[in-house]
């Protein structure tokens, strides 16, 4: 299970009210991971316990009596006393426009895309309900020449590749890379539409630092960044979690 974001190690205890449960953690754990740990799941994108939370994708909020707006969870850490909710009418329906948000910049070809049935935005979708996208897959994006849409894929490492189009720029594999393998090899470049993952200076992933751990391919969720063996044989009965090209064996690299 992925709890959205990475454990406390705090000794210290908290107390807090959840959708009308009380619920007690570490300090310093997320609302996002009291919320996951005790069962309920909250929508989110750009979270997942590999790394720091970043609170980009907007799609985890939630409403927190005494305060104002809707913080999203996963950068929000608990204290003592509050009381959360985390699935009201509001947030449901805040969630669903940023999720048709997404999706109407985002290629429709999921029953043949490599990630059809393990695709975290696919997922997202379903989960907050969305059926409908009120937004045309023909705005200035997509024809834009220099637009990560138009761009081509790099399959440039032997063992993964990336597709621009495909990328909803949740900024984990970057991250995943800094924090994951300590290396710096990636990085977003460009604003709002244009902006998209680059392997830095470099045209190419393989002219990089990259050191195909594998780290970045495991963060991502979408097919944005997917291992060439599940594009050529699909997804594997058992998923191995990394690509390292130094030794193959497939060895847990999540950090603790
Ligand atoms: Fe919290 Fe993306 S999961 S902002």
């Amino acid at each position: 299970t992925d709890f959205g974001t990475p454990a406390s190690k705090s000794e210290k205890l908290v107390t807090l009210t959840i959708d009308g449960q009380p619920v007690t953690v570490p300090e310093g754990t997320s609302i996002m991971r009291a919320a996951m740990e005790m069962g309920t799941k909250i929508p989110k994108l750009c979270a997942t316990d590999m790394v720091d939370a970043f609170g980009s994708c907007r799609l985890c909020l939630v409403e927190i009596e005494g305060r104002p707006g809707t913080p999203a969870s996963c950068t929000t850490p608990v204290a003592p006393g509050l009381n959360v909710k985390t699935q009201t009418p509001r947030l449901k329906q805040l969630r669903k426009g940023v999720m048709e948000l997404y999706i109407s910049d985002h290629p429709l070809d999921c029953l043949t895309c490599a990630a059809n049935g393990d695709c975290e935005l696919q997922d997202m979708a379903g989960a907050v309900g969305l059926r409908e996208v009120r937004y045309g897959m023909d705005g200035a994006n997509h024809f834009k020449a220099d637009s990560p849409l138009a761009l081509p894929k790099d399959e440039s490492n032997p063992y993964f590749t990336y597709d621009p189009a495909k990328c909803i720029v949740c900024s984990r594999c970057v991250r995943a890379c800094e924090e994951v393998q300590g290396t710096f090899a990636l990085t977003i470049e460009g604003r709002g539409f244009d902006s998209r993952v680059s392997p830095g200076q470099h045209d190419a992933f393989l002219d990089s630092d990259c050191v195909s751990c594998g780290a970045c391919v495991q963060a991502c969720p979408t097919a944005t960044l997917q291992e060439k063996s599940v594009i050529e044989i699909g997804q594997p009965e058992h998923s191995v979690v990394t690509t390292c090209a130094y030794c193959g064996v497939g060895c847990a690299f999540k950090a603790e």
